[in-house]
């Protein structure tokens, strides 16, 4: 998907547009032009105009990224993440609510328990210095489980949803105002970090007809309600709003109609007086069922983030979100049906939570964007291949109007090419115009690459003239300039430091072809090849670092505050380790913290009076060097990791329900004896047989229909959602299953009873086990779940019961898990899947052995991990059918569902699990419930496995003891 002006990514690509955009402000004196600057007119904290958000009077570019809590329910986990998002030069960070992990029936709300207390990623935000936009919804979409709605609210008795109807307005009401009245505590308005606050998502409703500008007033009362809920909660920062596509051109104060040709031209129409900001931008893509494993990383890895991302800046983008920077794992029944388990995304930060290119690229261009205050003002003067001596290359020049500042973003004319392209460039500077290089080499385009070259671009009080080398960061360090540059390997390197007079080469480099020329207004450098990592002395106080691509990889810029700008005098430049976190001052040391996975050597650019160093709280034995760098090597201490077999399985009986003589008189199950539905969708036959009104949601569900005397088969319509599956027995024999599509949310089927056992002058039970992927997106998420149509041949069903997860939405006996953490197998309703039940009754046998015959297994065992505290490793799980097809594997890990395996329609395999899920300091209880569809039977194999183990800063091993509540007495009502 290489085409830049086609915009192929559809709901991904999203545009902001600033709700309350009140007042014109008074004064005019910080804005080089005539566009007006707004606060929402109430404070004046946060302001914005066309060119960019501003903070307390300073402006920002709002680099961020889209992580959600509640897709990796480890409060511990999420400092891992916020700090490798602060560490790759990010100004902020997103996230979604989701109403659904917070409310499981509608007279109940949970931010307290383990990671549904939210806030606490605001604390993090804080101490690592993240600016936050903050999304509650009520309605998030984020291909989760009904677009985050709670399931209680799909089944139609709220209305159609997502308007101002007084059932849903009502209904959400608790949730939206205690979400802002928590987040109201964490405003920049209030020192603390949020600065944005979403209303809704994706909601482009606002106009009946777009053209004619007549409005949708019901869509206009629903987010007049939300507003001025948030408003009554105490949020007073700015509200946006994330339209879905250039189309709806909802929710602007500016919108106008016309044509829409690019980004550039759609921010010039719609949102004239705002910055050009895209809420979400294409960080990956998801894993849909049936899809291949890890998204498309290979169309949307590093390339894509060079490319792609500097496009944005190109048509003036200075404020963007990715979507996904990290994406984590769809556990429980937090998936769409649109979505496997996997939700990784093809993220800068995978689901693993490892780091690799797409991540470095990301940052190189962050890093960059952070220093680049002239960046948050620019007009667009030109944009065309007259600009480079190639007609093959072209470039957008952005340029300052009150600084002369100018940034010339080039990237190949047809932008799908990925042809190596040589090229100089026509630039206009303070010291004239000029084609650089000017003295030798040419600036390269290698590839599926874009580059932006600076031209009198600030360093403090200094100026660098022009680079043909990319600017990676910039610090003040003692007061004069550092700024380091980077390129390809190989490549020249060409730039210009005004008022110098002389320079020089300091770092001892053999073989480095560097000349410099003393000119009327300062020195150009020109190196012929770069390799590695060189310094640069000029007189006048300006250093200069240039790096080839691999080292600038490596090269961090933490900083001694906590101010998300990350102010340039408050820098540290650091290269060599994999990840660096934060800096300090600690004890007369410079403290670095951060991860390697081997002995690493480490350099360092720090104040004058900085002697020694130490990594991770271990003083390293530092070294100045002779152009005034401090080096040391840090000795990786032992990482390797033992895991443990999967051995001593323990088995059981899973679906004792498909018995005719099972018991189902228990608290599991409730008679469904529904007539009518406030569903839309009406059913086929009665009684109603969908799960939600009967007060079950998530994944499993079971249905038992008795009937007396002879039927030779029966017609079944089943809807789960895509990719679902479901099997049914009469009176224990299998009579079919479903196994599942990922274009079908419905499996209908005639099955005979030819070769079941049928009591012909009795009572038979037709037993349906159903495993739904979940609710629909936006307005199908009252779908129904559960069974559409059920028509005996020969006889007619006399009574039907249902069960569900445990207690059903009504009873939480797992709170901190939360709602959407298990369905009803009666595995879960007993609490097979939890720590502290007792299996020691149970028979000893493998997964890997498996079982003949159609059914429902669960294989239960106990692991230890000791993880050494130093360490951050990530784990996975592999499992593997041994060729059955007709099987649907759920994973447990110490109680929360990490996995469905289902080989006949996904290609997921490897199911990574955060630590705090797994216990890294004990034991750790692993459940399996393998249904085999058919009566081949299944066998499983699984293997935990290493996804990586590093030296850290950040110990995987802490105490999650809280987030692991074991099994309790309870349980037993459900059998
Ligand atoms: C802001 O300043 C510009 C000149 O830079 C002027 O043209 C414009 O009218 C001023 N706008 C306001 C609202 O005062
Ligand atoms: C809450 O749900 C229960 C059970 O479905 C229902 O009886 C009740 O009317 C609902 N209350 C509100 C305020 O919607
Ligand atoms: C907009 O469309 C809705 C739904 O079709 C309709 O009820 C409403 O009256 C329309 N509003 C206007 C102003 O035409």
């Amino acid at each position: 998907m290489w085409a830049l002006r086609g915009l192929s990514w559809l709901s991904l690509l999203s545009t902001l547009t600033i709700l309350s955009g009140g007042g014109v402000a008074a004064q005019n004196n910080t804005t080089p032009s005539q566009w007006p600057v707004h606060d929402n007119g109430l404070n004046d904290v946060v302001q914005w105009d066309h060119y960019s958000f501003k903070i307390n009077g300073k402006r920002l570019f709002v680099f961020s990224g889209e992580l959600h809590y509640w897709r990796v329910p480890v409060p511990e986990v999420w400092e891992d993440l916020l700090e490798k998002i602060k560490a790759a030069g990010f100004t902020a960070f997103a996230f979604y609510g989701n109403w659904a992990y917070h409310s499981a029936n509608n007279g109940t709300l949970d931010f307290t328990t383990g990671s549904h207390d939210f806030t606490k990623l605001f604390e993090i935000a804080h101490r690592v210095g993240l600016y936050v936009i903050t999304r509650p919804g009520p309605y998030v979409n984020a291909e989760a489980n009904a677009g985050g709605f709670p399931l209680w609210l799909t089944t139609g008795a709220y209305g159609a949803l997502r308007n101002d109807d007084p059932r849903y307005l009502q209904a959400l009401d608790p949730y939206f105002s205690k979400f802002s009245e928590l987040t109201s505590e964490h405003l920049v308005t209030k020192g603390g970090n949020a600065f944005v606050y979403q209303i809704e998502n994706e909601y482009g409703e606002q106009w009946n007809d777009t053209t004619k500008k007549i409005p949708n007033d019901a869509a206009g009362r629903y987010m007049a309600a939300l507003e001025d809920s948030a408003r009554a909660n105490g949020i007073d920062i700015p509200l946006i709003h994330n339209d879905p596509n250039m189309n709806t051109k909802s929710w602007s104060k500016d919108f106008a109609p016309g044509a829409v040709i690019d980004y550039y031209d759609h921010f010039k129409e719609v949102s004239p007086t705002q910055p050009s900001f895209f809420p979400e931008f294409q960080g990956g893509s998801y894993n849909p069922w049936g899809g291949p494993e890890g998204g498309c990383p290979g169309d949307i890895g590093a390339d894509f983030a060079n490319l792609f991302y500097r496009n944005l800046i190109s048509q003036r983008v200075t404020a963007v979100s990715l979507y996904m920077v990290f994406g984590g794992t769809n556990w429980g029944a937090l998936a769409a049906p649109v979505t496997a388990t996997s939700y990784d995304y093809s993220s800068p930060i995978s689901e693993n939570r490892k780091i690799g290119s797409k991540y470095y690229e990301t940052k190189n261009l962050a890093m960059f964007t952070r220093v680049a205050e002239d960046l948050t003002v620019t007009d667009r003067i030109g944009n065309s291949s007259s600009y480079t001596t190639n007609s093959a290359v072209e470039a957008s020049e952005l340029r300052n109007p009150s600084t002369k500042a100018a940034f010339y973003i080039t990237i190949h004319s047809y932008s799908p090419s990925g042809t190596k392209e040589s090229f100089k460039l026509h630039v206009s500077t303070s010291i004239g115009n000029l084609t650089i290089p000017r003295h030798a080499g040419s600036i390269v385009l290698d590839g599926h690459q874009s580059k932006i070259l600076v031209t009198d671009f600030a360093i403090g009080n200094h100026t660098l003239t022009y680079s043909t080398g990319e600017v990676l960061t910039y610090a003040l360090i003692d007061g004069k300039p550092v700024v380091v540059l980077s390129n390809g390997v190989g490549e020249s390197v060409e730039f210009h430091v005004k008022g110098a007079k002389t320079g020089s080469l300091i770092s001892n480099h053999a073989g480095l072809n560097a000349t410099f020329y003393s000119e009327a207004h300062g020195v150009t450098t020109n190196i012929a090849q770069i390799s590695g990592l060189s310094v640069y002395q000029f007189d006048n106080g300006v250093k200069v670092i240039v790096t080839d691509k691999p080292t600038a990889y490596l090269f961090w810029a933490p900083n001694l505050t906590n101010d998300p700008l990350a102010p340039v005098d408050q820098s540290v430049l650091v290269q060599g380790p994999y990840l660096v976190r934060s800096v300090s001052k600690e004890d007369g040391v410079l403290a670095i913290k951060g991860d390697i996975a081997n002995t690493t050597a480490i350099e360092v650019f720090a104040a004058e009076c900085e002697e020694t160093l130490s990594w991770n709280g271990k003083v390293l034995q530092t070294k100045r060097t002779p152009y005034g760098s401090l080096k040391a090597s840090i000795v990786a201490s032992n990482s390797t990791i033992q895991l443990p077999a999967l051995d001593n399985w323990k088995v059981s009986d899973g679906l004792p329900e498909k018995l005719r003589n099972y018991n189902d008189s228990g608290a599991a199950w409730v008679t469904a004896d529904h007539t009518t539905t406030p569903n839309p969708t009406e059913p086929d036959t009665l009684p109603v047989l969908y799960v939600d009104e009967y007060g079950f949601h998530n994944s499993f569900h079971l249905f038992r229909g008795y009937f007396e005397g002879s039927a030779t088969g029966v017609k079944l319509a089943v809807q789960g959602g895509l990719a679902f599956g479901w099997s049914a027995w009469l009176n224990g024999d299998l009579v079919g299953s479903f196994l599942g599509n990922t274009s079908l949310e419905t499996g209908n089927h005639t099955l005979s009873f030819a070769n079941a056992t049928l009591f012909e002058n009795s009572t038979n039970v037709l037993l349906v086990a159903q495993d739904n992927t979940g609710h629909d997106l936006r307005a199908d998420a009252v779908k129904p779940r559960g069974i559409l149509g059920a028509t005996l041949q020969g006889a007619d069903f006399t009574s039907w019961k249902i069960a569900g997860e445990a207690g059903g939405e009504s009873v939480q006996l797992d709170p901190v898990r939360g709602p959407l953490s298990e369905g009803g197998l009666t595995a879960e309703r007993l609490g097979w899947h939890l720590p502290g039940f007792d299996d020691s009754a149970w028979n000893s046998s493998s997964p890997s052995t498996g079982f003949e015959g159609a059914g429902i297994y669960f294989y239960r065992t106990t692991i230890p991990l000791n993880i050494p505290k130093a360490v951050d490793a990530s784990l996975a799980f592999v499992l593997d059918a041994s060729g059955s097809q007709a099987v649907r594997v759920q994973l447990f890990v110490n109680g929360y569902q990490y996995a469905r395996f289902n080989p006949f329609v996904g290609n997921e395999k490897k199911f990574p699990v955060p630590p705090g899920i797994l216990n890294y300091a004990g034991d750790n209880v692993i459940g399996l419930s393998v249904w085999a569809q058919s009566e081949e039977g299944a066998k499983v194999d699984v293997q935990l496995v290493t996804e990586y183990a590093v030296e850290s800063s950040w110990s995987s091993r802490f105490d999650s003891e809280y987030l692991r509540p074991g099994w309790t007495q309870d349980r037993l009502a459900y059998a």
